[in-house]
């Protein structure tokens, strides 16, 4: 195995972080089954932000679920930062997820029994970094949190967990970012400071951001908006950096 050094420096290699290719998926079993994702094709490049709007049930978190390679589709390609997610097995996958992929969920899901700093140290031990205390508290005074090292989840707000959260995500220096409607549980205005903290650690980093959102106002700050309908996308909205697939 690499070490954690060699698969940091081979981030943003290729020129799409994600490629995806005809994506069908289903979940479900019997009648309740569903075709979620139809035949779904994309590519982001190297530290491009997407905003994924939808209406409800149009398969966004899904698709976010498929490119961090927590959902298998049932067809079709990944490709995440050149390695294709169908050349891997589950720990493989967990593995590649660890080091590469940062994932902010609406409702935190940070470990209630651990500190913000222990909640960020986890993902860097898991993946080998020499020196995961360090690095967390560095990550959490970076999202304005160096005060907070040993609070556990209780004892922060929601915008707060939410900071712990996304700097979790980033502390391994991920290739790619997804965050599923981050600013869902929060109030607009401690909602509107997470959004500002996400984008300018996207413009810090250079990481790939896809974010989910229903917010047409924070979608448009992205570069470039892409819509999903009943499981297919809607045309790309906007086309910085689109490129056809073949
Ligand atoms: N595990 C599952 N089993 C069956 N249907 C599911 C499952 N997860 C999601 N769905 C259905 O897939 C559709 C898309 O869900 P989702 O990706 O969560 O949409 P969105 O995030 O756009 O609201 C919805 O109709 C939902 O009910
Ligand atoms: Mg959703």
């Amino acid at each position: 195995m690499d070490t954690f050094i060699e698969a940091s420096s081979s981030a943003g290699v290729s020129p799409d972080t994600i490629s995806i290719s005809n994506i069908n998926l289903s979940l479900g079993t019997g009648a309740a089954r569903v075709h979620i994702l139809k035949d779904i094709s994309l590519r982001v490049g190297s530290g491009e932000a997407i905003g994924l709007i939808g209406p409800s049930g149009s398969g966004k978190s899904t698709l976010l679920m498929v490119m961090a390679g927590l959902e298998r589709p049932d067809s079709g390609q990944v490709v995440v930062n050149g390695t294709s997610f169908n050349d891997l097995d589950e720990d493989g996958l967990a593995r590649f997820r660890g080091r590469h992929v940062g994932i902010v969920f609406q409702s935190f899901h940070l470990i209630p029994t651990m500190t913000a700093l222990e909640n960020v140290a986890v993902p860097l031990e898991l993946a080998g970094h020499p020196d995961p205390a360090g690095r967390a508290a560095r990550e959490l005074e970076a999202v304005g949190l160096g005060a907070r090292l040993h609070h556990y989840p209780t004892q922060l707000s929601g915008g707060e967990q939410q900071r712990v959260a996304l700097a979790r995500a980033l502390a391994p220096d991920p290739a790619i970012l997804v965050a599923d409607e981050p600013t869902g549980n929060l109030d607009e205005s401690t909602g509107g400071q997470i959004v500002d903290l996400l984008f300018a650690q996207h413009a810090q980093r250079g990481m790939t951001l896809v974010l989910v959102t229903h917010d047409n106002t924070l979608a448009q700050r992205c570069d470039r908006v892409v819509r999903l309908r009943s499981g297919r996308i809607d045309g790309p909205a906007t086309e910085r950096n689109w490129v056809e697939t073949a």
